[in-house]
């Protein structure tokens, strides 16, 4: 199966297509946060469950760039010795792993060391959402060097990659959609913000690793965009990155139609548009649809999410029935000779 083909992100080799997306855990306890023990269990079930690449949940960038009290943060140093564990663990099962660097916006429901919310205008998400704060090119400018300080101890924390989070309607996407962003200045334009992210975290993030973003392909807004949209932004930003991963939706309170691959049309329209590596994802726990998906040229990485948290031992039982010469790669067998079919 192409599934168990290894590929390259740049220098990174991924030994097989299976990526676990990031899937926020809401298990920081102490709101600082810091990794806990939870988050140990979580990402080393899937890496050792044969995972190609694990990329860590939405990590914010400033307190206030938080989904919740709960999330994981890279905003200060007391942050990475958590994150290098957890990134020596999944090495150490032949696993890479990359994290998600993200800013909530206007999407901010954190409350512990927060007074004020930021978004491109002064527009909340719904009725149950604080009104943000309309960023001035100050607070632009210190957000920007908060992602680069992020990505500066992301390196230091030893991460593979970094995926920076456009995706979802949080801070970057409501730059990108015009249903969020209703500014006269410079920052009226879609993708300045984001490449002004991205210049920022390439001026510490060593270049020989690779650096992606996820993004909505389309925010199913009426006066939002589409994925020919999205595609000029990402066209716009194609010499900084290193691959895109392919979401869609959240930037406003409108749930679209989903079933088994909903996505992967998108996958494949950005795939052609901005001629990058992609990773498709959204409900593609199904084998034969995830192998459908790499074999067709929807996409050259799958992402499984909730297959994964109810199965993260889900590759080794795919191996089990069409790969057994994976199942002799695990170190397990590799140190006794245990057969795992
Ligand atoms: C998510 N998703 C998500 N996406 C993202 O970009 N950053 C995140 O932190 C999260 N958090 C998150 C938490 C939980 C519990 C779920 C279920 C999902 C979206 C996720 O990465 C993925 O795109 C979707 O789950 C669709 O893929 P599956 O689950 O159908 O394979």
């Amino acid at each position: 199966m192409k599934l168990f083909d290894s590929f390259f992100l740049k220098h990174l080799e991924l030994r097989n297509r299976l990526v676990m997306p990031p899937m926020c855990t809401y298990q920081a306890q102490a709101c600082d946060g810091k990794v806990t023990p939870f988050h140990q269990a979580h990402y080393l079930a899937p890496a050792i469950g044969g995972v190609g690449l694990v990329i860590v949940e939405a990590t914010a960038v400033a307190p206030e760039g938080r989904i919740s009290d709960y999330d994981l943060g890279l905003w200060c140093d007391g942050q990475i010795s958590g994150l290098r564990s957890l990134v020596e663990g999944v090495h150490a099962t032949g696993a890479k792993i990359a994290i998600q660097l993200g800013h909530a916006g206007r999407k901010c429901e954190a409350t512990n060391g927060v007074s004020s919310i930021l978004g491109p205008s002064p527009l909340a998400y719904d009725d149950s959402y604080r009104i943000p704060e309309e960023m001035d090119e100050k607070t632009i400018n210190r957000v920007i060097d908060e992602f680069k300080q992020a990505a500066r101890r992301a390196e230091e924390a030893g991460f593979d990659a970094i995926e920076i989070h456009a995706a979802h309607g949080y801070l970057i996407n409501q730059f990108i959609s015009p249903a969020t962003n209703k500014r006269s200045d410079q920052y009226k334009e879609p993708s300045l913000f984001l490449s002004q992210v991205l210049q920022a975290v390439h001026a510490t993030w060593p270049v020989e690793k690779p650096l992606w973003v996820r993004v909505s392909a389309t925010d199913y807004s009426p006066d939002g965009y589409d994925v020919t949209y999205c595609s000029k932004v990402l066209a716009a930003i194609k010499p900084m990155i290193d691959a895109v991963h392919v979401s869609s939706g959240g930037v406003v309170p409108i749930v679209p139609p989903v079933y088994p691959g909903y996505q992967i049309a998108f996958a494949r329209t950005i795939g052609e548009a901005v001629d990058l590596p992609v990773i498709a994802v959204g409900m593609l726990s199904s084998p034969d649809l995830a192998e459908y998906a790499l074999q067709s040229g929807f996409a050259d990485l799958v992402a499984v999410g909730r297959g994964l948290l109810r199965n993260p031992n889900w590759l080794l039982e795919i191996a089990c029935q069409h790969q057994k010469d994976f199942l002799l790669q695990q170190p397990m067998y590799l140190q006794r000779g245990f057969p795992l079919h």
